[in-house]
């Protein structure tokens, strides 16, 4: 399966910045030719338009970090899958745990935003993970099935559907779970997949949580790790491109 190097720049960078930093992975990417990797940055929802005139033409993907479930109506404040199709956007996040967490965002509401993502002919970017009391008291594999079984699309396949397990405790913090944690979760998100639809094989697992230059080699190599979603160290450049040139 060709892995997928996503960037999650959150609420990060002025325009200027984030306009320099697409045009450089960009433009790597173009220079390296036929990677056989995927890219796709997701600014912010100000940028996305502006990104999406840098990237004209790219192989690199652009993506939205979150997205209102609703069609056109009175949402103050939100956009729907509609206007970031039309921005340019082929992926969205969502479900990630900082909404979970910050905007008491349910499996329910994750699940309505991926199928309007999908049905917008977009890619849903659906994010699971357990906290830190939750693996404490060894209910990690129990809170992922959870949170897969309610927030899964209707109708999904490798091509609308990638998942990201992200352990709440190991984003942002410099903490990871080993090799063998990791690969037990990706393992039992493959099987569950397997179960919910007999088109599941190629939908991609990315794994996300504190992967730097350091370390995202031998994360990236572990069985059913399609893949990584990025946060801090996408900002970066620098540290970015060597993650996603460590899948080679
Ligand atoms: P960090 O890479 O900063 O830990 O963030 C991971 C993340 O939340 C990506 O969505």
């Amino acid at each position: 399966m060709k892995p997928l190097l996503a960037a999650n720049w959150k609420m990060n960078l002025l325009r200027s910045e984030a306009e320099a930093l697409a045009a450089e992975v960009g433009q790597h990417v173009v220079e390296y030719g036929d990677i056989n990797f995927d890219v796709l940055v997701c600014p912010p929802f100000i940028h996305i338009a502006a990104i999406n005139e840098i990237l004209a033409g790219s192989p690199v993907a652009l993506g939205a970090q979150n997205v209102n479930q609703n069609g056109f109506g009175a949402h103050t404040g939100e956009v729907n899958s509609e206007m970031l199709k039309q921005s340019g956007c082929s992926y969205v996040i969502v479900g990630h745990s900082e909404r979970r967490a910050n905007h008491s965002e349910t499996d329910e509401l994750t699940r309505l935003k991926a199928e309007s993502v999908i049905s917008f002919g977009m890619t849903a970017i659906v994010c699971l993970g357990e906290t830190l009391a939750e693996r404490e008291e060894k209910k990690t594999l129990q809170c992922i099935s959870k949170q897969l079984s309610g927030s899964l699309p209707s109708q999904f396949n490798g091509q609308n559907l990638v998942i990201a397990y992200e352990p709440v405790w190991a984003i942002g913090s410099g903490l990871t779970p080993n090799l063998s944690q990791i690969e037990e979760v990706h393992s039992e998100i493959r099987s569950q997949l397997n179960k919910y639809s007999n088109d599941a094989n190629d939908v991609r697992i990315l794994y996300g949580g504190s992967v730097n230059p350091a370390n995202s080699k031998t994360i990236l190599s572990v069985k059913n790790v399609d893949g990584g979603l990025i946060g801090g160290a996408s900002l970066n450049f620098n540290d970015f491109w060597t993650i996603c040139l460590s899948v080679l």
